[in-house]
C-alpha cells in the first residue's frame, strides 16, 4: 500500500453505509502519520470527518479544516461549486440572471457533468503546489466519494465535458483531469464493501465501469465489518448437539438463556460464513489481474458508535496490511 499512498488522489468508493467515511478517516490518519500532508474531502451534505476524528467543526462548505498532525478535511458541494463558477463569469452576464435558479437549472441541463467536473477541478487544485494565498499543495487528496452512481458520474464528467466543450479553458481542464484519473501513478481507486451478496455485486459492477470508462482497475477492495470466525467445526458440532437436547440446562430460565445464546452463536457463525463466501467471490474476480489488486478485510468493531480510537485501530491494521 506504500505505493497507494504515493498517489496524488485516492478515490474511496462504495455503496452508502458500507464504511467509506470510516475508511477514508483511517487512510487519512495513516497517510498523515507517514508524514504526508493529507486532506480528506467529503461531498455534498456530508460533513462527518472532523467529528469522527474528535475535532467538532462548524466550518462552512469549501473551508479547509485543520485536524492536526498534517491532516485536514474539507466538504465540497457540487451545486455551490457551480454557482461560484457561474458568478465568476460575472461581467458578461448580470448577477441577477446568474443568481436565478432557472439559469442554474438551465446550465445544469445544458452542460451535464459540469458540477461534477468543477468539483474535480477543486480537488486537483488542492494538490497543486502553487495555490496562491492558500499555501502549499497537499501531498495526498483522499476523496470520500458519494455513493457509487454519483461517484461514477463524477469520474465520468471530464470525458463528458470534453466532448461538449472542445475548446476553451474548461476543455483544457477536462483533458487534464481525464489524464489524472487514468494515470495509475497519480490516482488510486479503493472500493469499500460489506460482505453481502448485494454489496459485492455492486463492487464488481463498479470495477467493470472503471475498466470500461477509465481503463483502470480497483487498487484494492476493503471488505469492511468482517466478523471473527469464533468457532471451529468441532465446537459448532458441540453447539448443535447442546441445542438439540437442551443438555446442561437446569431451570426453564436457564434453558431459555442457553437457547438464545446458541441461536446468537449460530447466527454470527452463519454471517461470518456468508462473508467468507463473498470474499472468495471477490478474490475470484481478481485472479489473473495485476498483483497489486487486493481484497483486505477490516474487522467489525463492536462499539455503539465509532470514534477516534476505533479509527486509529483500523488505520494501524491497514498500515500493517498495505
Ligand atoms: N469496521 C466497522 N465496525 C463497526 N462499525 C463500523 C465499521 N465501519 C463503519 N462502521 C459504522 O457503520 C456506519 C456507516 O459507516 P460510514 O463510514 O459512515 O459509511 P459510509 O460513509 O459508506 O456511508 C457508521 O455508523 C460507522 O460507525
Ligand atoms: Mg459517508
Amino acid at each position: 500500500m506504500a505505493s497507494l499512498l504515493d498517489r496524488k488522489l485516492l478515490v474511496v468508493t462504495g455503496k452508502g453505509g458500507v464504511g467509506k467515511t470510516t475508511i477514508t478517516a483511517a487512510l487519512g490518519l495513516l497517510a498523515a502519520g507517514r508524514g504526508l500532508r493529507t486532506i480528506m474531502v467529503e461531498v455534498g451534505d456530508q460533513r462527518r470527518l472532523p467529528a469522527l476524528l474528535g475535532v467538532p467543526s462548524e466550518a462552512e462548505h469549501g473551508v479547509e479544516v485543520e485536524l492536526g498532525n498534517g491532516l485536514w478535511s474539507l466538504t465540497i458541494d457540487p451545486d455551490r461549486v457551480l454557482h461560484r463558477w457561474l458568478s465568476k463569469l460575472g461581467g458578461r452576464v448580470s448577477a441577477r440572471v446568474l443568481g436565478s435558479s432557472s439559469t442554474f437549472q438551465y446550465f445544469v441541463a445544458a452542460a451535464p457533468g459540469a458540477r461534477e467536473m468543477l468539483s474535480l477541478v477543486e480537488l486537483w487544485d488542492l494538490s497543486q503546489e502553487q495555490r496562491g494565498r492558500r499555501g502549499a499543495g497537499y501531498d495526498l487528496v483522499i476523496l470520500d466519494a458519494p455513493a457509487t452512481g454519483h461517484a461514477l458520474a463524477m469520474l465520468r464528467s471530464p470525458r463528458t465535458f470534453a466532448a461538449i466543450a472542445r475548446v476553451g479553458p474548461l476543455a483544457g481542464q477536462a483533458r487534464k483531469l481525464q489524464k489524472l484519473l487514468e494515470d495509475p501513478a497519480r490516482c488510486g481507486y479503493l472500493a469499500v464493501a460489506l460482505g453481502t451478496e448485494l454489496a459485492v455485486t455492486e463492487t464488481i459492477e463498479l470495477q467493470q465501469a472503471l475498466r470500461d470508462e477509465l481503463a483502470r482497475d480497483l487498487d484494492a477492495t476493503l471488505l469492511n465489518g468482517a466478523l471473527p470466525q469464533r468457532f471451529d467445526g468441532e465446537e459448532l458440532a458441540q453447539i448443535e448437539a447442546v441445542g438439540a437436547d437442551g443438555e446442561g440446562a437446569g431451570t426453564n430460565g436457564e434453558a431459555a438463556l442457553l437457547a438464545t445464546a446458541l441461536r446468537a452463536a449460530r447466527a454470527v457463525h452463519e454471517r461470518g460464513r456468508t462473508q467468507q463466501n463473498q470474499i472468495a467471490r471477490l478474490r475470484r474476480q481478481r485472479s489473473g489481474e495485476q498483483a497489486s489488486a487486493r481484497v483486505l478485510s477490516v474487522p467489525f468493531i463492536f462499539q455503539p458508535e465509532l470514534g477516534l480510537a476505533d479509527v486509529e485501530q483500523i488505520a494501524d491494521l491497514l498500515g500493517r496490511k498495505l
